[in-house]
């Protein structure tokens, strides 16, 4: 194992209508003028965001608010909301909604105090050295940002998906009420659910040894959505497994499943190429993507993915050829995905064939990338030629 600190300070405040007490935690993390900042309507129509400024007014919290962010969230509303929160002395922003609106309300925290363009920290030119506090009510299970301090914004000039990291942008508080996660459409579940488990996947393929408990952290993970999720797709309303996948995307995300060893990310890479060029889910293009890179690299460490085929999908071991344990447990994870509804080519994905150099090449690969199994642009391009005809 190798030596690691473990920083996941935010307060998880989780359960049954918490978001009425949303109030009382922004004043504990000394909030006087709050920002709200909400995407494209799904909250003002489940009745959240009246409830959440309720909560605020009763604690007598002076909010102003922003919403209309997209999914893929673009760096046009981050402008609009740095201006607005200068503009107004905002001391704080508060999300509600999901993983996009969480990254919109890291990036306008990172962007007020901050004199350049808030594009630096997202194409490598600065670091966040302060940022405005940011607090979370969560309503979709997915992208693990309430625990993160990741943000992924796209640059609507060329669509251009980027991400930055910092300590600093970790949410205060995040509030999870699994109940908020009952109106998402089945096949948004589906996309949250494929990114949790590619959030625990780009841990769990690591050249580190012996790291049994993350290891054994990872599986359960995964156990439990294969276990949880099927059953939200049946029932939408089912509260305990909604519960347990909520959860299952917090702690895949805040690095407890990943800490001690060498991680990846080229899957998440690839991935955010996709997304930005079509403006596709994000787990969507995680369900093409991954079963694709696990076949590519599968020779690299044959018994690590033929473990994740016995541990995580059930496969019976076979001794004398693992390489088809290992293949069957990708199948397995293809199928999967496929089970719950999401793509799990480039036509179902709705992504071309021809685009397949100009996404590898985007990627702007200098020599390799990747903490598993180094890539180069050719790489990618075989990666992305096996997702693009990939089939159950
Ligand atoms: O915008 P509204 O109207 O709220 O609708 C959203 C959106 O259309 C809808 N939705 C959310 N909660 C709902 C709901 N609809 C009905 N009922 C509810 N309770 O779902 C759609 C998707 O929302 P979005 O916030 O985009 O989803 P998600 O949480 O999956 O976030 C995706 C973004 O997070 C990034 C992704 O790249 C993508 O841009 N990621 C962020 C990470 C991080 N900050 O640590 C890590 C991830 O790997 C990921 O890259
Ligand atoms: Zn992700």
């Amino acid at each position: 194992m190798e030596n690691f600190n473990f920083y996941s300070p935010t307060e998880f405040v989780f359960g049954k209508d918490r978001e009425n007490e949303t109030g009382y935690y922004l004043k504990k993390y000394g909030a006087k003028k709050v920002l709200i900042h909400y995407g494209s309507g799904s909250v003002i129509k489940s009745g959240l965001l009246d409830r959440v400024k309720k909560s605020l007014s009763d604690s007598g919290i002076e909010f102003t608010e922003l919403g209309g962010v997209k999914p893929n969230p673009r760096d046009t509303k981050v402008y609009e909301g740095i201006e607005l929160c200068r503009r107004e002395n905002v001391d704080f922003i508060l999300s509600v909604g999901g993983g996009s609106c969480i990254d919109s309300s890291k990036a306008i925290a990172a962007g007020v105090p901050y004199e350049g363009d808030f594009w630096d920290f997202y194409c490598g030119k600065a670091y966040v050295k302060k940022a405005l506090p940011v607090g979370t009510v969560l309503t979709i299970a997915a992208a693990g940002s309430e625990g993160s301090g990741g943000s992924v914004i796209t640059k609507e000039e060329g669509m251009l998906k980027r991400s930055t990291g910092s300590d600093l942008l970790r949410p205060k508080f995040s509030i999870l009420n699994p109940a908020l996660t009952c109106t998402l459409p089945p096949y948004q579940t589906a996309c949250g659910a494929a990114d949790i488990m590619a959030h625990v996947f780009e841990r769990y393929f690591t050249n580190t040894n012996n790291v049994e408990i993350t290891d054994r952290l990872c599986e359960a993970v995964l156990l439990t959505m294969i276990k949880e999720v099927p059953k939200v797709i049946e029932n939408p309303l089912d509260y305990d497994a909604r519960a347990n996948i909520m959860w299952a995307g917090t702690v895949a995300h805040n690095d407890i499943v990943g800490v001690g060893r060498s991680q990846d990310w080229n899957s998440h890479a690839i991935e955010h190429e996709l997304s930005g060029l079509y403006d596709c889910a994000h787990g969507a293009g995680l369900a093409v993507v991954m079963p694709a890179w696990m076949e590519y690299v599968c020779d690299h460490n044959v018994m690590r993915m033929a473990r994740m085929a016995v541990q995580v999908f059930g496969c019976q071991m076979d001794y004398e050829n693992p390489k088809e344990t290992a293949l069957k447990g990708i199948a397995q994870f293809r199928r999967f995905l496929h089970d719950i509804g999401l793509p799990v080519n480039f036509e179902e994905l709705g992504a071309k064939c021809d685009d397949i150099p100009t996404i590898a090449k985007n990627m702007g690969i200098e020599g390799t990338t990747g903490g598993y199994v180094k890539l180069t642009t050719q790489d990618v391009v075989n990666i992305l030629t096996i997702a693009a005809k990939a089939s159950v």
